[in-house]
């Protein structure tokens, strides 16, 4: 594939943004067109089967409040198509190769392939194999059963009532994210902690009120080979046999969910209690898999079927539907759009939901780990931005903190909100879920109507010399994102599988590999040699003035 600006579509979106895009503003393209909201939402629906709420599954899209009329829509399709998004996405579903730079399939979606799709790598039948996807999930299902029954007891019979799952990137963000998602689920009687920091103050913190007798390990890792989860796992395995006098059963604490067996066995994890996957998943990727299995023990694993199911709805929708009416792609083209046509840098997602804190760092390891990235498939660098910063924190809160940029700074910060129309604790007769609502409803009008200096007058008792700092600019574009009931799992499901095809969308426009990370590798190698040159005589070799400088300041300081 060339580069994306070689496309007829990319030169027509250039002129099309000097004619139109630059001069569009947005409250008089909601003046002069009383359909452009209908026009430009799309609506998402969920089985009744699967949905939180039955009879409430829809999810709009809106994105009227965006940089967009008909002929936008048309050209950024246009781009799609001659990008081969469609031919990428199919490639993607038959289990090609399509992350060519590890010469791996990108098969996540038969981990939540409820629907019984037909799904091959290489010939083989991934999901009825020996091993494959639905023999891991009726593992799951077991042991997930057995421990929250108490079936499943501890070396001194005991319930497992602490889960402690070690892991890191993929391996933690999307359980944490999920299982905070969906802590409305949650079994009430379990404890969760996450560790994923080599800082020993996360496994620390996790191990001083935790039980051994009722505490089970996940050591969670795809390559079971990284070197936080690696040392933290010894770390927390040490614990669990000083504190039973070596009489602790690894077997009935610890399970190991990887695709590496050797490094398994070799920890001392009895392989019976591994939990598989297969390196067509890719970490970030990973929630889906064996990985989600905090997820199965916190929520229950009918639960963690919903949340496979309304993803797998979400894929059902990314495959089928034409471009122009197909959301994730929309998404993800506004994205481009903004990114390579506005010059935006960043991509704000801000969700009116305290169960979602955790989902704009989910976000950030899902699109910044996915797309960014310079090298075009051919090798070249792109002549273009690719993956934008992805950052975010709930609403209100962050109202309060960060929103002073977004309303009256110099950046533009395309914005997704978020909002559940129904709260799972609609405490003080849904006072607070109106609030919440009224919030999600007027920052998207704010940012979009802004105030004039005329209207900062007529409300009178401003000075002249204050009112240009009372005036907002507006016409800042926001996509506000509502779920029709709850958010439960199938509706997390789906809104997580909303923004990982918005990524891959991106990807294929911008011609890059979604699916290495080659970029996290040389911090890894450097860290490696300089924990050896901590314990060595003198300030490392090789090393910049500061760099050699801070290892030898810190060697003074901390008498290592
Ligand atoms: O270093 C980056 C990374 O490889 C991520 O892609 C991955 O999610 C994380 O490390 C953890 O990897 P693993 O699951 O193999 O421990």
């Amino acid at each position: 594939m060339p580069q994306a600006t070689s496309h007829p579509a990319w030169a027509e979106l250039q002129v099309h943004r000097d004619s139109v895009g630059k001069s569009f503003v947005l409250k008089e393209a909601f003046a002069s067109d009383p359909e452009r909201f209908s026009k430009f939402t799309r609506t998402f629906k969920l089985p009744d089967a699967v949905s939180s709420c039955p009879g409430d599954t829809e999810i709009l899209f809106d994105y009227s409040k965006n940089f967009l009329t008909e002929e936008t829509l048309d050209l950024l399709v246009k781009l799609a198509e001659q990008a081969g998004v469609e031919k990428k996405r199919d490639a993607m579903f038959a289990g090609e190769k399509i992350n060519f730079t590890e010469q791996r399939a990108v098969y996540h979606a038969a981990l939540r392939n409820v629907g019984g799709w037909e799904m091959k790598v290489d010939g083989v039948d991934v999901m009825n194999t020996k091993g494959g996807v639905n023999e891991v999930l009726e593992h799951m299902r077991v042991f997930s059963e057995q421990v929250r029954s108490g079936e499943w007891k501890g070396y001194t019979g005991k319930k497992l009532t602490t889960i402690i799952n070690i892991g890191i990137g993929g391996s933690d963000l999307g359980p944490v994210m999920v299982t905070e998602a969906l802590k409305h689920y949650g079994a009430k009687d379990m404890t969760l902690h996450f560790v994923s920091n080599i800082d020993g103050t996360h496994i620390a913190e996790a191990l001083a009120n935790s039980d051994p007798e009722t505490t089970l390990f996940l050591i969670a890792s795809k390559t079971f080979t990284t070197a936080e989860t690696t040392t933290n796992a010894n770390t927390a395995k040490k614990w669990f046999l000083e504190k039973t006098d070596n009489k602790g059963d690894i077997a009935k604490h610890f399970v190991a969910l990887s695709t590496n067996e050797a490094e398994v066995t070799k920890f001392g994890i009895d392989a019976a209690n591994m939990f598989g996957f297969e390196s067509w998943v890719g970490g970030r990727y990973s929630v889906w898999s064996a990985i989600g299995l905090s997820v199965a023990l916190y929520v229950g694993y009918d639960n963690f079927r919903k949340f496979l199911a309304g993803a797998h709805e979400m894929d059902k929708h990314f495959r089928e539907t034409p471009l122009r009416e197909n959301i994730p792609v929309l998404g993800g083209l506004l994205s481009v759009w903004y990114s390579d046509f506005f010059n935006a840098q960043t991509h704000l997602v801000a969700p009116f939901d305290q169960y979602l804190h955790r989902f704009p760092a989910y976000l950030q390891q899902l699109s910044m780990e996915s797309n960014g990235k310079t090298i075009t498939s051919d090798g070249t660098p792109a002549k273009y931005t690719t993956g934008p910063i992805l950052f975010g924190e709930p609403c209100t809160n962050a109202q309060h903190s960060f929103f002073q940029l977004l309303h009256q700074g110099t950046k533009l910060i395309p914005t997704d909100f978020i909002l559940a129309a129904k709260s799972h604790n609609p405490v003080s007769n849904n006072l607070h879920q109106k609030m919440l609502a009224s919030n999600y409803l007027a920052q998207s009008e704010a940012l979009m109507v802004g105030k004039t200096a005329d209207q900062v007058r007529a409300e009178g008792g401003v000075s002249d010399d204050l009112v240009p700092h009372k005036v907002f600019l507006g016409n800042r574009p926001t996509t506000s994102i509502l779920v029709g009931g709850h958010i439960g799992p199938a509706e997390l499901g789906a809104l997580i599988v909303y923004y990982e095809h918005l990524t891959f969308t991106e990807g294929a426009v911008w011609d890059i590999n979604s699916f290495d990370q080659w970029g996290v590798e040389l911090g890894k190698v450097l860290a490696k040699k300089i924990l050896k040159e901590i314990d060595e005589e003198g300030n490392g070799s090789g090393h910049d003035a500061s760099t050699g400088g801070l290892l030898g300041a810190f060697k003074k300081y901390s008498n290592l």
